[in-house]
């Protein structure tokens, strides 16, 4: 397992404080109206295409602000502090924020253009190491760079603006795609448990491991149930999956990671949906610290496991999810975030992995958008056009 170490930016809570003073906010709701987090946008471009609104994920549930943010500092701080986060979501941030910030290279000369975007293409990939959809977006902004060499450089900046945008309309098919499939997976009366979020708001919409609980709604079926793991130490699960599936009308029980195997041991769930930040050709998955865990208890309990993955959160480059590199983060977030005094004694080592690796043998089936995929996954995978 490779780790890659983040937490040099230790003072977690004063940087946010400081980002914000830097950033305008356009938008304020206060928690306890009706919400609707399908009708929240994650990430979007502001429509006169002069800067990023990104729902702030680091203040929910609470508060509900929107931030509108212009320098690449600014973009690569949203994507690193977890205001943007969920693999499909940074990837569609990460390409607006790319053809945003590529908009503002003065020059007509493509070669200048094309090595001033790679500097920000290398910047904005440096923002988090695990979550493959980082990499493939950006990647994917640089490709439609080259393969129009023959283009103007204005028409090259309009041309990464409609890739930016595809690119976030197909992560809402894709995730309604992986939503029907998954749906066709449980049936009246069932309890699912999913851990982090991998909701609406870790993509552009649906989310990934919910977006079976969304279309089931959709369908009009609304007889299950959804216990949300809490996911220490960032919360994700109470703070997100809570507030969507709760503000949904879904029967949504919060429990602490500990309490997985009780409610696994005492019938209340029948299946496991959880998403991914990267999954290796023979579908190893990376994703939130904890999801193995999960999987070890399920398969104890012969509960189904699945991991809900766009196919562009599939790395046919890395053979094992041993090649993963695993984002390590601030101590800061396991002694004192959330807390109103540090619960740990001062000098106290702590190791804080945001992601683990599930093995592939306790994963009882990858649902991607092209097919719901089963051991062996390299063979599964490339049956379906993924490479
Ligand atoms: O650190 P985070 O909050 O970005 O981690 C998110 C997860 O682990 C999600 O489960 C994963 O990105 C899938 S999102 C559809």
């Amino acid at each position: 397992m490779k780790y890659v170490d983040t937490s040099a930016e230790t003072a977690y809570n004063k940087h946010i404080a400081d980002a914000i003073l830097r950033i305008g906010v356009v938008e304020q709701l206060l928690w306890g109206q009706a919400m609707d987090a399908l009708k929240l946008d994650t990430v979007l471009l502001s429509e006169d295409r002069s800067c990023l609104e990104i729902l702030d994920q680091t203040l929910l549930p609470g508060t509900v602000k929107v931030l509108r943010i212009e320098k690449i500092e600014d973009i690569f701080e949203a994507i690193r502090f977890l205001r943007v986060r969920g693999a499909p979501a940074i990837g569609v941030c990460a390409a607006y924020g790319i053809a945003l910030t590529a908009s503002r290279i003065e020059t007509q000369d493509y070669e200048t253009f094309l090595t001033a975007f790679r500097e920000q293409k290398n910047y904005l990939a440096s923002s988090r190491p695990t979550a493959v959809n980082l990499f493939w977006a950006l990647n994917r902004m640089e490709r439609t760079l080259l393969s129009h060499a023959d283009q103007t450089v204005d028409k090259i900046k309009e041309l990464l603006f409609a890739e930016a945008q595809a690119i976030r309309d197909e992560d809402v098919a894709i995730s309604r795609s992986i939503g029907e499939i998954g749906f066709g997976l449980f049936k009246p009366g069932d309890g699912i448990l999913t851990h982090c979020n991998a909701g609406t708001l870790a993509t552009a919409k649906y989310g990934t491991a919910t977006a079976p609980m969304y279309v089931a709604l959709e369908h009009g079926m609304t007889d299950f149930r959804v216990y949300c793991d809490e996911t220490r130490p960032l919360l994700q699960g109470a703070r997100l999956t809570a507030f969507e599936l709760h503000g949904a009308g879904i029967d949504t029980t919060l429990i602490c990671d500990n309490m997985a195997s009780t409610v696994m041991k005492s019938g209340l769930v029948n299946l496991v949906f959880v998403g991914c930040d990267r999954v290796a050709a023979n579908g190893d998955t990376a994703n939130k610290i904890g999801t193995s865990g999960v999987a070890v208890l399920a398969k104890h309990y012969g509960i189904p496991f699945y991991v809900c993955a766009p196919s562009s959160t599939i790395d046919m480059s890395l053979a094992t999810g041993a090649q993963i590199p695993i984002e390590e983060r601030a101590a800061s977030e396991v002694t004192e975030m959330w807390y109103k005094e540090r619960m740990a004694p001062e000098g106290v080592k702590v190791y804080n992995p945001a992601f683990d690796v599930t093995d592939h043998s306790l994963i009882t089936g990858i649902i991607t958008e092209k097919g719901l995929c089963r051991a062996p996954y390299e063979k599964a995978f490339r049956e379906l056009g993924i490479e």
